[in-house]
């Protein structure tokens, strides 16, 4: 399972990056707002800093608007991931790219039928937002076992990647299932690390330890 941390701030890709737990990236409008950057600026920098995919989003609702902004994203560097939105216009900007060799993440996706749309199109990646559709009391784990189906039904190659994801548990829960990606923020993945059990355990060996009047280095 690869993990794309789910951010444009730096510094905190960087941090997991130096532990190996980043095999890619993914922006959106809203993270190059909360990141206060210049879209353009910040990822060159994300680009220079992780050699996988790194999704950067086009804004434009047309067709022909979202390839002028897809093709200009895609000039920052070799691995960016085109992101466009799951409309008809994204499908057809998705297709123009991927029939350039670029790679396509096709974003917003809520439904098992738009999953197909995308991987007919030929979209490397494909987006179930499993969060968002908890918000709404659907069930977002669900969606990304009927893609998975679907797409080993057919041998689809277009990589599921979980979404929207917002607790630990999203994860576990999409890796049993077999997504090929997941994308998390930064505080999502660190959350991984953390049990109560490994906490109260580490407390009791350390008291011990100290029992023992015992030093190590
Ligand atoms: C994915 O590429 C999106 O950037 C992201 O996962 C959206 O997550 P949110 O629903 O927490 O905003």
């Amino acid at each position: 399972m690869k993990f794309f941390v789910d951010t444009a701030d730096v510094a905190a890709i960087k941090e997991l990056a130096d532990l190996g737990m980043v095999d890619g990236v993914t922006t959106n409008p809203s993270l190059i707002l909360k990141s206060g950057r210049d879209i353009l600026e910040v990822t060159k920098e994300i680009c220079e800093m992780i050699p996988g995919p790194v999704s950067a989003e086009v804004v434009a609702t047309e067709a022909p608007e979202m390839i002028a902004e897809g093709l200009k994203l895609a000039k920052i560097a070799s691995n960016i991931a085109i992101k466009v939105p799951l409309t008809w216009a994204g499908l057809t900007a998705c297709k123009a790219f991927a029939s350039e060799g670029h790679m396509v993440n096709v974003t917003l996706c809520f439904s098992a039928a738009q999953a197909i749309l995308a991987a007919k199109a030929g979209a490397t990646f494909i987006s179930p937002f499993l969060g968002r559709l908890d918000d709404i009391n659907l069930d977002g784990v669900q969606l990304i076992d009927d893609i998975r189906t679907i797409y080993d039904n057919y041998d689809f190659k277009t990589e599921i990647l979980a979404a929207s994801i917002r607790s630990v548990n999203h994860i576990t829960e999409v890796a049993k299932i077999g997504a090929d990606v997941i994308t998390a923020p930064p505080s999502v993945i660190k959350a991984m690390a953390s049990h109560p059990l490994t906490d109260k355990g580490l407390d009791q060996f350390l008291k011990d330890w100290a029992k023992t009047g015992q030093k190590i280095v």
